[in-house]
């Protein structure tokens, strides 16, 4: 073991994974042998894989042989130029210097915080700069900021604020020590979507303050009613130059279930791609060649995403009609559920019911105000289908703590 002075203290200040505090809380625990088990504990989109992307595969085996690019090949790299023109009615997209593909959108989430944040800078009040983001959260973006040299600041998403990271409740001084916000639209784990006003609000703000925007869109194509706007639509509808200050993220791993693909896209503002893509040709997530021709032909198909939409639309459905307490989330497959205590729901749906469901407040962490906004919830992930979620609405509804 490295000893103390030696090793990088950032870490020290990160808890555990939720999903091995999950582990650790299922310990000595044992599901009702009576039921099957139903995961519903990891967003995992459980759908058979899309028939072109084997032939795709087998097309392009030789590419094994070769190093793939860490910025995506051409091929790539048009597909995600083009999807994002056609999706978000853009009028252009260049594929050379707006776009970036991501080993995974996981992975481009944490890195962007290094590329982007100055840990050298001490702002007004002494401390390091703020990134904002959501509280509860996708836990990527605490990582990030701690492991840059940022100070997290949490905007909590409560049932006060319909789940709406406030903007106008953030102070001036902060806002003015802001290196980047994270949003996650729609958001997991709450299915808050935000519109139109909200992102041009973020960019006026954006502008006045100076800082980025990184919009977390790996949802978008998971809705109830009508397709959630993205940012740079907004951005393009403004009329701002090349999306500046703008950054979005997007996944293959939701909207064509290909969470083993490791393959999603980065689009935006020139200068923060090069800025990004001089950092990655140095960290090198690169994405293998023959699965980085299965992603170009994902983002060029929506014959399978519309098939999809109707699994999850159905799940949301299915789930509220049997569950009937509350309301389907605007958009993605997340319930998010108001229960006493989270910690022992959790478990007594795992042993009464054999159903794993994470803990709100494994989401979230204690924000300046010593609230977790994660506290009081429990997600459930409808991956299974339309029955399964029906049948996941009966089981939880039966839990008794
Ligand atoms: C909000 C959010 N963003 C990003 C990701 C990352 O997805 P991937 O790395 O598979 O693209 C996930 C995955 O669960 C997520 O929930």
């Amino acid at each position: 073991m490295p000893s103390e002075k030696k090793s990088q203290p950032r870490l020290n200040q990160l808890g555990a994974y939720p999903f091995e505090r999950l582990k650790k809380l299922f310990e000595g625990h044992t599901p009702n042998p009576l039921f099957p088990h139903i995961d519903a504990g990891a967003g995992e989109p459980r759908l058979p894989l899309p028939d072109f992307a084997i032939k795709t595969l087998n097309q392009n085996l030789d590419g094994f042989s070769k190093y793939p690019s860490t910025r995506g090949s051409d091929v790539l790299r048009e597909a995600i130029a083009a999807w994002l023109m056609r999706r978000f009615n853009l009028k252009h997209v260049d594929a050379h210097t707006q776009v970036l593909s991501a080993n995974g959108t996981r992975e481009a989430l944490f890195t962007v915080a290094h590329a982007l944040v100055n840990p050298e800078a001490n702002c007004d009040n002494g401390k390091k700069p703020y990134v904002l983001m959501p509280n509860p959260m996708y836990q990527i973006y605490l990582g990030a900021a701690v492991t840059a040299g940022a100070t997290p600041y949490l905007m909590p998403c409560t049932k006060e604020n319909a789940f709406a990271p406030e903007l106008d409740a953030i102070p001036d001084e902060v806002w003015e020590n802001t290196s980047i916000i994270y949003v996650c639209s729609p958001s997991n784990p709450t299915g808050w979507i935000a519109d139109v006003d909200y992102y041009a609000r973020l960019l006026e703000l954006a502008d006045r303050h100076d800082f980025y925007v990184l919009a977390d869109e790996c949802y978008s194509e998971i809705y109830l009613e009508k397709p959630p706007p993205g940012l740079l639509e907004v951005a393009e509808s403004l009329g701002r130059k090349g999306f500046s200050r703008c950054l979005v993220f997007n996944s293959l791993s939701k909207r064509s279930a290909l969470p083993g693909l490791r393959s999603g896209l980065i689009a935006g503002d020139a200068e923060l791609i090069q800025r990004f893509s001089k950092l990655r040709s140095y960290s090198g997530p690169a994405t293998p060649i023959p699965l980085q021709m299965v992603a170009a032909a994902a983002w060029s198909d929506e014959k399978h995403v519309q098939q999809h939409l109707e699994v999850y639309r159905q799940s949301l459905v299915a789930f509220f009609d049997a569950y009937d307490q509350s309301r389907p989330p605007a958009g993605s497959f997340f319930v998010w559920l108001p229960v006493d205590d989270e910690e022992a729901f959790a478990i007594a749906a795992y042993e009464q019911q054999a159903v794993t469901v994470l803990p709100g407040s494994y989401l979230g962490i204690v924000d300046q105000k010593g609230h977790n906004a994660g506290s009081g919830y429990i997600r459930g992930a409808l991956v299974d289908g339309p029955e399964k979620a029906a049948e996941l609405a009966l089981r939880l509804k039966a839990v008794r703590v």
